[in-house]
């Protein structure tokens, strides 16, 4: 599916990662009965990050589901070497990866080995990294990430800094990549990210740390309205 059909002005999108792995599938159909579209799916490497969490043997098994409602899956790659993992993402029903600033040499010649998979394409920054650095490097890419936190695990707190940090992103960016924000986003602070130019928002814990996942996201969705 094209990219620019994926996203309906803004996406909030449950990161996988905050799931009850026990009840996957399930967690995963009540979202996309409450008209969720798009998933996010964050490999950790032990390497990149300290945490190893799943790949595309998982992402194998989810993204039939998700293709059936017409949805797709956003793949945030932490990991080195994140090429290595462009065709298996690819090849288990990935529709994007987004690898990092921090974990390539050369950015341009990563998102064309992205494309040549057929893959929209994100590059994620960490906290540390300057914004019109990545925005720099990032011209041909869909999306940049914003890191809200440093990345690794969910449930961290949203870092205030990451305003300033969007807003920056947003003037040095052209007006057609998406900026993407990951990490602590909540019911609380989403109002005011957009308001700084992000349009896709990762929500872990917003979503999944929540008895009533559906809910939960329209909480999200209404906090944006
Ligand atoms: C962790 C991941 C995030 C994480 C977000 O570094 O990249 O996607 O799951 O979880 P919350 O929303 O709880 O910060
Ligand atoms: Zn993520």
């Amino acid at each position: 599916m094209p990219w620019q059909d994926w996203i309906r002005t803004v996406e909030i999108e449950p990161s996988l990662y905050g799931a009850d792995f026990a009840q996957l599938g399930t967690q995963v159909e009540q979202l996309l009965r409450a008209e969720c579209r798009v998933f996010h799916f964050d490999v950790g490497d032990g390497h990149f990050v300290e945490p190893i969490t799943f790949g595309p043997v998982v992402l194998n098994s989810i993204s039939p589901l998700v293709h059936r409602y017409g949805g797709v899956i956003d793949v945030h790659l932490m990991v080195e070497n994140p090429a290595k993992y462009f065709e298996p993402v690819a090849a288990a029903g990935g529709s994007s990866v987004t690898f990092h600033y921090e974990a390539v040499e050369d950015v341009a010649e990563t998102i064309r080995a992205a494309r040549e998979q057929e893959l929209q394409v994100g590059v994620a920054f960490n906290p540390e990294s300057e914004p019109e650095d990545v925005a720099a490097a990032s011209g041909d890419a869909d999306i940049v990430l914003c890191m809200a936190i440093n990345p690794g695990y969910s449930g961290q707190e949203f870092m205030e800094a990451t305003y300033d940090r969007v807003r920056r992103l947003r003037l040095a960016l052209a007006n057609n990549i998406h900026i993407q924000v990951d990490g602590g986003v909540s019911a609380e602070n989403i109002k005011q990210i957009y308001d700084c130019g992000a349009t896709l928002f990762v929500a872990g814990t917003a979503i999944f740390g929540r008895e009533d996942l559906p809910r939960a996201y329209r909480r999200l969705v209404q906090a944006l309205a």
